[in-house]
């Protein structure tokens, strides 16, 4: 089946590539002319686990192509929309680039055999596909909306072995029965590993994607909060977090207390779901603002523990941050809390060197002014205290009998090292929630 897929960020590249990997003929189109040199050379234009090989390999077979050029496009007979819904300056999403994809898009159907259908994937205010809807249908294609759920970092497992698919279909029986049938055939390999498959109005299904986020941020600052409490009393948050995650009723996944959320998608979707809420005129999501509000002090918990470490001044002192993205086994550094609390520090006056596997290259490239070392061993040899924001794996697993650092200070800002191995090694070790 010939496929396009328009936005070729994190989840339109993810997308489109995957798609070609079980077999359809698949063209991607962004507006950005250097993204699509890199991607039609099969260069992958971020860091992502499995997706470079699986990118060269669809182009070097001509499955895939991409291209700025939307007439490439008219011959597809399914459309997936994978563009961005960024802040906008009120909370709520920008639907500026979903906006400009229909224009660009619409006009060039049209010459495929048999109806075609567009795919909505952007995560979107919950009514945004009935209010789309006839513009596609005038245009002689039929809207289903198809959230997606695939986290960075296990993008291409995310995407071609995902927990569930969720179709958002039309109120019309026989649009609703024609697109739900034409994303089956799309989705054929996947579906034959017994993935559920959930059938929904248009509203539930952009509901449930902001939903899932929306819980997730709330586990993790429910989980935060708690490390609060256990650092005003002395009690462990790893422990609790393991104890009460062996209720299979509360799970122990997303529990792991730190520097909290960041990354393009969890604080920006939950602001813009507590906006679309409130235009509804609910206060359903007020809960929201703190659950982000308990996000934002993480940050700043960390930075004002290693001032107050150091002695309440950091004025010219080296500290080391191990991590730069907002995860691991990714580069990308939106709304990532390590930069955050590396602007903090250095606005208190401190030295600070930054070192990240994949973001440090980046971050070289992007800000000059901001001092990057290759390794952890060189941004910490010297430094007076070091903050572990990003659990890579090279982080921790590091031997800090190893080090040079001119003060064992360590800031575990992720609650990933072994305290006993730092103490034992001579290191004042705080964690975030346990000591
Ligand atoms: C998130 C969702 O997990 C995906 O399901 C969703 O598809 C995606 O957003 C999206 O909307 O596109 P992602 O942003 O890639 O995926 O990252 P997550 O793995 O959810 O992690 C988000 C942040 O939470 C990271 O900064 C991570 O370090 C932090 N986190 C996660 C914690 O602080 N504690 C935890 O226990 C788990």
């Amino acid at each position: 089946m010939k496929i396009s897929v328009i936005g070729c960020g994190y989840l339109g590249a993810v997308h489109a590539a995957s798609m070609a990997e079980i077999g359809h003929t698949v063209v991607g189109v962004d507006v950005d002319e250097e993204k699509i040199a890199l991607l039609a050379a099969g260069k992958a234009p971020f860091v992502e686990p499995e997706f470079d090989e699986m990118l060269a390999r669809n182009v070097e077979a001509g499955r895939l192509t991409f291209t700025t050029d939307f007439s490439q496009v008219s011959d597809a007979q399914v459309h997936f929309i994978g563009v961005g819904t960024p802040q906008g300056p009120d909370g709520s999403a920008d639907m500026t680039y979903v906006n400009a994809a229909l224009d660009s898009l619409l006009p060039h159907m049209g010459q495929a055999d048999g109806p075609s259908i567009v795919v909505g994937k952007s995560t979107v205010p919950v009514g945004t596909a009935d209010s789309i809807e006839q513009r596609v249908v005038d245009a002689g294609a039929i809207l289903i909306w198809n959230p997606e759920f695939l986290r960075e970092s296990f993008a291409v497992q995310d995407t071609l072995r995902p927990d569930r698919l969720v179709y958002g279909v039309s109120k019309d029986a026989e649009r609703a029965e024609v697109s739900q049938r034409i994303l089956d055939e799309v989705y054929a390999t996947i579906l034959e590993l017994d993935t559920p498959r959930l059938i929904m109005d248009f509203p539930t299904a952009e509901l449930v994607k902001v939903s899932a986020n929306s819980f997730l941020a709330m586990k993790i600052s429910y989980i935060n909060a708690m490390a609060e409490i256990c650092d005003a009393t002395g009690a462990d948050v790893t422990m609790l977090a393991e104890a009460i995650g062996l209720d299979d009723r509360i799970g122990k996944k997303f529990l792991r207390a730190g520097i909290g959320y960041g990354g393009g998608c969890l604080p920006k979707d939950t602001r813009a779901f507590q906006a679309r809420t409130e235009q509804l005129g609910l206060n359903s999501l007020d809960f929201m603002s703190d659950i982000n509000a308990i996000n934002d002090r993480r940050r700043k918990h960390a930075a004002d523990l290693a001032i107050e470490a150091l002695g309440g001044d950091v004025t010219g002192k080296r500290i080391a941050l191990l991590g730069a993205a907002f995860k691991p086994n990714t580069d990308d550094m939106r709304n990532s809390p390590s930069i955050d609390i590396a602007k903090m520090l250095r606005d208190a006056g401190a030295d600070i060197v930054i070192t990240d596997p994949a973001a440090g290259p980046v971050l070289k490239v992007r800000r000059p002014d901001v001092p990057v070392a290759d390794t952890a061993h060189e941004a910490i040899k010297g430094a007076e205290a070091t903050l572990l924001l990003t659990e890579w794996d090279e982080f921790k697993n590091l031997d800090p009998t190893t080090l040079e650092p001119a003060g064992k200070i360590v800031i575990d800002g992720r609650n990933s090292l072994d305290p006993d191995t730092w103490k034992n090694a001579g290191w004042t070790y705080y964690g975030m929630g346990r000591n």
